[in-house]
């Protein structure tokens, strides 16, 4: 288990996976990714061929070997390789050739960090690194491969630094992470893009000759397509088939393809876009690229999520609200949008204590001027016309009230109508004297300026510090344009994509380090960075602007394949739907938004008593549900939510002891067949009791042969159900 390095053969071993590489004649090749193979050297199945026009290295003469048609580890641009690439360097002469041969290895105790970038941490789990050196002798460009074993999480990290040893200058114009080579290209994709509103859908396509897959040039990871991909066998489905997903660990522009060449080999790339990136390295300095997890199933779509769940759950999540159970929230912005007092705060606080909800969330509009989205964002000083009597009153209102409370920042962004801008309109990312894009009628904050970072971080601590707040919803409501950075000169301004994440990262750290006991939740627009990154400084983001459960459904079956339920922001709304207008159940918007971090956000003191019945209902089962499903094995029990009448999903208790089905309708149909539901993660020896109704069956019985469901009319009802062992 482990790593095991022998003959120059690196066998990287966890539970259910094994992962090789060799170095042969200065090159590193990919051997294998797949199920345990143990450490036999799998080179045996390399069959050398001539190939036309996929030319040798120099110092070979064999026409059968050629870069072009082997696995490679890390593949440089310029030396026969004519796949997609991984480092793409210039020099100072003007070449674009870098020849990357085997250094060294060393194989350390524990998981290697990467400086200002998040990555995931060894924790209670035990982790290895292995690092490869691989180095262009002739321009003295080194590249540092890490890789991080989790052998009980079936996780291997990837990431790599790459050192200017020499005395010139280089530029890099593509830096990407990894790269992953596949010997066959008989698999499928699944992505998951979607728009404002409408994110992570998921979407399904067989890989073909050229390229396919998805990338950000927005500045952030975006709402249009995601950082994770599966790529699986074409009989993958949730429990069965071979299964590997992709997760890149960043926010910012993003590159995921997967490239089928000449000779049917899948090459899968995973880095930073390359568009208006160019990254000089003087001598001495070197850049990091961030991590990509990689996971394996042999069990399908189900059990390579769950291996993503436990693994950014565990290792990547951190803070007092990893493992502790978060207030049940209630938001405001759908109840009042920015016409709000305090008196109408403190009311909707008074009414969620009422019902066991534990904090109030302050959203947009508090601060500077701010009751449109046209101005204020950069003023981050209270609005005391508004909030009569000052923030630290209006909080102790609410703590006497018995609740926590919380408060919105936009932190990245300006309005052109503030005090901020007009005093730094050099702040925004503009490019001077050229007309410039607005989009919510907000301009971009320049992150990468420490300058820039430092004031809006002591406003914030300013703000955060002046009353008992306790959580903070970190919002971001548009993307980059105009990338242009006045500190920086303009042969470097290829460098501000990047350098924007990092300085949002780096103030990110900061926050969390000076606050370890705030609960922040991302935000931006909903689920538009929604990536893993995100969740190194954010238990829990937002998934989706879109609060309608039926469309919720969708949006969280896609967003369940690469990341956990405690990560997933889900709210009960108000209906008619402020997105689609659509009317649904008290019970199925609870329903849905349990399949998340759970809370409100509508107007409280305008339900009615039949209404709020039913909330404090709801609060208390969450409650009582909420290890359960934050912590428990997550089950897709229903395809893609409009193939199927109905949806299900399951939480099952790790140790199998209990299990929580919901089942949402979708369209019922006239004397439909009975619906069975097949109940996962059960001891099949075990006998279970269903809560509420006295029947008893044994897991056996509910895994294979299933549970019948209750006759359910209508369309968008739903039913939850509660299995606990016990004993005959
Ligand atoms: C977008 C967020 O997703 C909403 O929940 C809300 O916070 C608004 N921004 C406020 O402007």
């Amino acid at each position: 288990m482990g790593i095991v390095c022998k003959n120059h053969v690196f066998t990287l071993q966890t539970k259910s996976s094994t992962y090789q590489m060799k170095e042969e004649g200065g090159f590193l090749f990919h051997n294998y990714y797949g199920p345990v193979i143990g450490d036999v050297d799998m080179s045996y199945l390399v069959c050398p061929m001539d190939r036309g026009f996929s030319g040798q290295p120099q110092e070979i003469v064999d026409r059968r070997f050629s870069l072009d048609t082997r696995l490679l580890e890390y593949s440089a641009y310029g030396t026969g390789d004519y796949r997609d690439y991984c480092l793409h360097a210039v020099y100072e002469d003007g070449s674009h050739v870098t020849d990357l041969r085997f250094v060294s290895y060393e194989v350390k105790e524990g998981k290697y960090a990467l400086e200002g970038l998040p990555a995931m941490y060894q924790g209670e789990e035990k982790a290895e690194t292995l690092e490869i050196t691989l180095r262009d002798e002739y321009k003295n460009l080194e590249v540092v491969l890490y890789y991080g074993v989790f052998e009980d999480l079936d996780v291997i990290t990837r990431a790599c630094k790459i050192v200017n040893q020499s005395e010139e200058q280089v530029r890099l114009l593509r830096a990407y992470s990894m790269g992953l080579d596949f010997d066959n290209k008989d698999m499928d994709m699944l992505h998951f893009y979607g728009r404002h509103a409408m994110e992570r859908k998921m979407e399904r396509s067989p890989l073909q000759h050229g390229f396919q897959g998805v990338e950000s040039r927005r500045g952030y990871s975006s709402h249009q397509q995601n950082p994770f991909v599966i790529l699986c066998k074409q009989d993958a489905n949730e429990e069965y088939g071979w299964c590997y997903g992709a997760s890149f660990v960043y926010s910012g522009n993003f590159s995921i393809q997967a490239e089928v060449s000449q000779t049917d080999l899948t090459r899968l790339t995973v880095g930073i876009q390359d568009t208006q990136f160019e990254f000089h390295l003087d001598s001495g300095e070197s850049f990091t690229a961030p991590e990509v997890i990689l996971s394996f199933s042999e069990n399908g779509l189900g059990q390579l999520s769950r291996n993503y769940h436990k693994a950014i759950r565990h290792n990547l999540c951190r803070g007092k609200y990893k493992t502790e159970r978060r207030p049940v929230l209630i938001n405001n912005w759908e109840a009042t949008y920015f016409d709000f007092t305090p008196e109408k705060l403190v009311a909707i606080a008074k009414d969620a204590k009422e019902l066991g909800i534990e904090m109030l969330v302050m959203d947009d509009g508090w601060f500077g001027k701010r009751d449109s989205d046209y101005s204020g964002l950069g003023d981050w000083f209270v609005n005391e016309k508004k909030l009569k009597g000052g923030l630290k009153n209006l909080v102790e209102e609410v703590n006497k009230a018995g609740m926590k409370f919380g408060i919105w920042f936009e932190p990245e962004m300006i309005s052109e109508d503030s005090d901020l801008y007009r005093a730094h309109p050099d702040w925004a990312l503009t490019v001077p004297g050229r007309s410039f894009t607005r989009a919510r009628h907000q301009l971009v904050l320049d992150f990468s300026r420490e300058d820039v970072r430092t004031y809006i971080f002591d406003r914030m601590c300013e703000i955060l510090e002046s009353a008992n707040i306790e959580y903070v919803k970190w919002d971001a409501n548009r993307h980059l344009t105009d990338v242009w950075s006045a500190k920086l000169p303009a042969d470097r301004q290829s460098e501000v994509f990047h350098r924007y994440i990092l300085g949002l990262y780096d103030f990110l750290e900061k926050l969390t380090q000076r606050f370890p006991n705030l609960l922040i939740e991302g935000c931006s627009g909903g689920g538009g960075r929604f990536d893993a990154g995100m969740m190194y400084y954010h238990p829990q983001i937002w998934c989706s602007d879109d609060t309608d459960a039926i469309e919720r459904l969708d949006i969280q079956y896609g967003t369940s394949f690469g990341y956990p339920i405690s990560t997933v922001g889900s709210h009960v709304s108000v209906c008619p739907n402020h997105q689609t207008g659509r009317s649904v159940s008290m019970k199925t918007r609870g329903v849905v938004a349990m399949a998340g971090t759970f809370g409100y956000e509508l107007d409280i003191t305008r339900l009615s008593q039949e209404e709020k019945d039913m909330v404090k209902i709801q609060v208390e089962e969450f409650k009582k549900y909420y290890f359960l499903i934050q912590q428990g094995d997550y089950y897709r029990l229903t395809d893609d939510g409009r193939k199927s009448p109905y949806v299900a999903w399951e939480f099952a208790a790790e140790d199998g002891t209990e299990a929580l089905l919901n089942v949402v309708t979708l369209r019922v149909r006239a004397y439909a067949m009975p619906y069975t539901v097949r109940i996962k993660g059960l001891k099949p020896e075990a006998v279970y009791e269903v809560e509420g109704t006295g029947e008893k069956y044994s897991g056996a019985a509910l895994m294979n042969g299933g549970y019948l469901l209750p006759v359910i009319w209508d369309d968008y009802q739903s039913v939850q159900v509660h299995f606990v062992e016990c004993c005959e």
